[in-house]
């Protein structure tokens, strides 16, 4: 949708993307003075592979000062982007034929990495009158002997969904129950949060020896382009990863790693505003959807989306198509509404599209009103 929004925008039509997973933001002046400084000090060369120490001692700080969990720097991987600290841990750890369990709806490349290890992604649904969240009832039901890895975020790419401390230690208890389980816990989102303290399922300690913690600076620092992501895990996990990223790219950008270290020096001074901002605009977009006969929606309690079901449209017409999926209506947007959203398809949900309210209010609110206009013609 991004490509074909940015296409429709270059034949001159008014499109407004909501389709992007990425801040709006400019990187902090804090960081880009720490790159600019390590262009000037020579850090031009190759890194260790796993990442600089002092960016690694620094990453063990914030385990410490954010999250109260103990890493030491043999236990950190610093990548290029949190993508990569995914693909490295699922390469190492999946083997052709085991399953993978992930709770639907889920961040794309999830399932596109579990295949390309030869995994089996088990998905788990979830709906919106739960909050998108998954249960222990509903994990324990799909573990099977051949099962060997969890998958999640939170807060959630794509629902903004966030899991409670007690939530997070149900699923701990089922996984703690099967030795052979690992979990893969994706807190990039970690800073997007508007419920106040982050929550990591690394942070029961019997479960602490099978956790992976896929972190970056990626969004809450908003440094996308600057590719820095990073796990905290078992150091024999820590090692293979650094074997396998030794072999598809090395250490990460020298530059990158040094600006990344400046963003954890910073205190992070920023996020408040961020987040405040965020979360006015996700007010802004959940009041509009609200008032939308037929939309279902919730409150989303972090990152930068919102994850509506959509399926009341489904069955309609604005006259001349018929609106059978959420890739029929984010077409039908795209065309009518010139609004560009995500198909919850792409997200293993047929049911709902995805709204990334990363951009100003002012292009929400027009947005918003195109799409209610779109919704309402709609019969
Ligand atoms: C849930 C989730 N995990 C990981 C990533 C990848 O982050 P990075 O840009 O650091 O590779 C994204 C990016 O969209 C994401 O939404």
């Amino acid at each position: 949708m991004a490509q074909l929004s940015r296409e429709l925008q270059a034949q001159g039509l008014d499109i407004i993307s909501l389709s992007l997973g990425e801040p709006d933001f400019v990187t902090p002046e804090v960081i880009r003075e720490g790159a600019k400084k390590a262009i000037d000090d020579g850090f031009t060369k190759y890194s260790p592979i796993a990442g600089f120490l002092d960016l690694k001692q620094a990453i063990c700080d914030k385990f410490k000062n954010e999250n109260g969990l103990d890493f030491t720097p043999d236990q950190i991987v610093v990548s290029t982007g949190a993508k990569q600290s995914i693909a490295n841990v699922v390469l190492c750890l999946i083997n052709p034929g085991d399953e993978v369990i992930v709770p639907a709806p889920y961040w794309v490349s999830y399932s596109q990495i579990i295949k390309l290890a030869g995994g089996v992604p088990v998905f788990i649904t979830t709906t919106v009158e739960n909050d998108y969240k998954v249960t222990p009832e509903q994990l324990e039901a799909a573990i099977t002997p051949k099962t060997r890895m969890l998958i999640f975020s939170s807060p959630c790419n794509p629902s903004g969904t966030v899991y409670t401390s007690q939530e997070l230690e149900g699923i701990a208890q089922v996984v703690s129950k099967h030795n052979e389980l690992y979990i893969v816990s994706d807190e990039i989102y970690e800073h997007i949060n508007f419920g106040g303290q982050h929550a990591s399922i690394a942070s029961f300690p019997f479960i602490k020896e099978r956790v992976i913690i896929i972190n970056g600076v990626s969004k809450g620092y908003a440094m996308t382009g600057w590719r820095i992501g990073y796990i905290g895990a078992p150091t024999w996990i820590a090692k293979a990863c650094d074997k396998m990223q030794g072999q598809f790219t090395s250490g990460a950008s020298s530059i990158s790693q040094k600006a990344a270290l400046a963003a954890l020096r910073s205190g992070g001074g920023f996020f408040k505003e961020m987040c405040d901002t965020y979360k006015r605009r996700r007010d802004l977009v959940v009041d509009a959807l609200r008032k939308i006969p037929g939309m279902k929606v919730n409150v989303p309690m972090g990152a930068f989306y919102v994850f509506p079901d959509v399926s009341g449209f489904f069955g309609k017409t604005d006259g001349s198509t018929v609106i059978q999926n959420p890739n029929d209506l984010s077409m039908y947007l795209l065309k009518d509404a010139q609004v560009a959203v995500v198909t919850g398809e792409a997200f293993g949900d047929d049911r709902c599209i995805r709204i990334s309210y990363a951009t100003s209010d002012d292009l929400l609110k027009k947005a918003m009103d195109r799409i209610t206009n779109s919704l309402g013609k709609l019969r």
